[in-house]
């Protein structure tokens, strides 16, 4: 099947290589030139395990173009998938320029049936409006169809090959037909197809993302209760957890959710809510829990060192929002960084990959360490503030050694605490008293 992808982004990128891997012909589009530039080299310009083989693979086969133009592609595809950025507008709701100015420029471009998709995070109403876009200067046939993409970060090329559930909203058998057959080789064992109408898929989105942004509220809320009355959260997290209908997953305490989904997808749905006279407790609070967290792991650190940090070391571990990406966008490090240079402080990063994005942010505010170790040399404690694997299980000898002094804050419970405090750290978590 002949498709193209518009945006070629952290979704974008995954989607239309995946599509190309299972026989397809894609063409992936973006504006931004120098991103083009780069994936015509062989350079990949975000990171996500498995991709880079992949798209190597998919271009030398043919299946993988890269493009600026959009009128061509379009012409060329039978599916044109949306997949542009719908950041947060300042009153919270989802910024819908991106997507518009590419319904537009499909209108202009459409020569023939085709299937449209909104790929992107999309308010209810929004293949409606990509819809009466198109029709101004197309009359012929066409349908619009959601399909929300629920990948991870980090995990993102797996997620997209073995998805959970493929949510096709659509008001066209014809539509649904043809996106039944762009995700058929995806589901070899069993068929995971959940069909809806158009508003409700866009709505899942937004409702599942705020979920498990409750959820990880949720886990931080108790875990502040139990840091308060003594109790130990992680072992509070693994009794809470063998409860099946509870389960497992986005329960860990920490920082708090970053990136550019679950904040900005939890603003978009509380503006909804707000917009139609709804209730919104919940989704509000998990926001400003979310918000709050980070605030108080900040407190802690200055609850140690006092206010005047001036004169303090600073080792970092871990800048981007999870682990396995190189996105920055929102990672509380953002916050907690920032808040320790405003007091004074001086901070030496180590990140596997995220300087990239960290060195546009803070530029030589901060000094970027070659290694974990590295960036311990001469700090007065250590923060982790991402839990990259290779933090795991580090050298504590040496970790102590480097440090002027063994204090370690740890955002992500990555360690025993009991085990810590017996290796002579203090060692300053989330959710056990210290
Ligand atoms: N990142 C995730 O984990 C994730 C997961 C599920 C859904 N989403 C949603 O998918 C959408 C895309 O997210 P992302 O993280 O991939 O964004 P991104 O910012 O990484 O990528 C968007 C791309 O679109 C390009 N673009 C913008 N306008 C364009 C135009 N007119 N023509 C061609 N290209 C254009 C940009 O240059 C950029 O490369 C968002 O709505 C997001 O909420 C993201």
């Amino acid at each position: 099947m002949k498709i193209c992808v518009i945006g070629t982004g952290y979704v974008g990128l995954v989607a239309g290589t995946c599509l190309a891997d299972m026989g397809n012909e894609v063409i992936c589009v973006d504006n931004d030139l120098k991103k083009l530039e780069m994936l015509e080299k062989g350079i990949v310009p975000i990171y996500e395990p498995g991709l880079e083989e992949l798209i190597k693979a998919n271009v030398m086969e043919g299946r993988l173009k890269f493009s600026s133009d959009l009128a061509e592609a379009v012409k060329k595809s039978l599916v044109c998938f949306i997949a542009v950025g719908t950041p947060q507008s300042e009153d919270g709701s989802a910024d819908m320029q991106f997507v518009m100015n590419v319904a537009e420029s499909i209108g202009k471009a459409i020569n023939g049936y085709k299937v449209i998709v909104d790929k992107s995070t999309v308010p209810v109403g929004t293949a409606e409006k990509v819809k009466a876009a198109i029709s101004k200067h197309y009359d012929g046939e066409f349908d619009v169809v959601s399909n929300p993409e629920f990948l991870k970060q980090g995990a993102a090329v797996d997620d997209f090959l073995k998805p959970d559930r493929v949510v096709i909203g659509s008001d066209s058998p014809r539509a649904t037909a043809i996106m039944q057959e762009v995700y058929a080789p995806f589901f070899r064992t069993a068929s995971r197809f959940v069909i809806m109408d158009v508003k409700s898929a866009e709505m899942t989105k937004y409702a599942a993302n705020s979920f498990l942004a409750i959820k990880i509220s949720y886990a931080n809320e108790i875990a502040n209760i139990c840091e308060a009355v003594g109790a130990d959260a992680e072992m509070v997290r693994i009794g809470m957890c063998s409860d099946k209908r509870i389960g497992s997953q986005f329960l860990f305490p920490g920082l708090g959710y970053g990136g550019s989904c679950f904040p900005k997808d939890v603003k978009a749905l509380l503006k909804t809510a707000k917009d139609n006279n709804c209730g919104y407790r919940l989704i509000e609070s998990a926001d400003e829990v979310n918000k709050e967290q980070r605030v108080i792991f900040i407190n802690k650190i200055l609850h140690k060192y006092g206010q005047n940090l001036s004169g303090k070391t600073f080792a970092v571990w871990g800048l981007t929002f999870k682990p396995k990406t190189n996105d920055m966008r929102m990672s509380p490090a953002i916050t907690i960084i920032n808040a320790l240079l405003e007091h004074g402080g001086k901070v030496q990063a180590y990140d596997p990959k995220g300087f990239e994005q960290a060195k546009t942010i803070w530029k030589d505010k901060i000094t970027y360490a070659k290694s974990s170790y590295e960036a311990l040399e001469g700090a007065d404690c250590m923060l982790l503030l991402t839990e990259w694997n290779e933090f795991r299980r580090p050298d504590f000898d040496k970790i102590k050694d480097m440090l002027k002094t063994p204090v370690i804050f740890d955002g992500r419970n990555q360690y025993d605490a009991e085990r810590m405090k017996q290796r002579g750290f203090e060692y300053i978590c989330v959710g056990r008293k210290y």
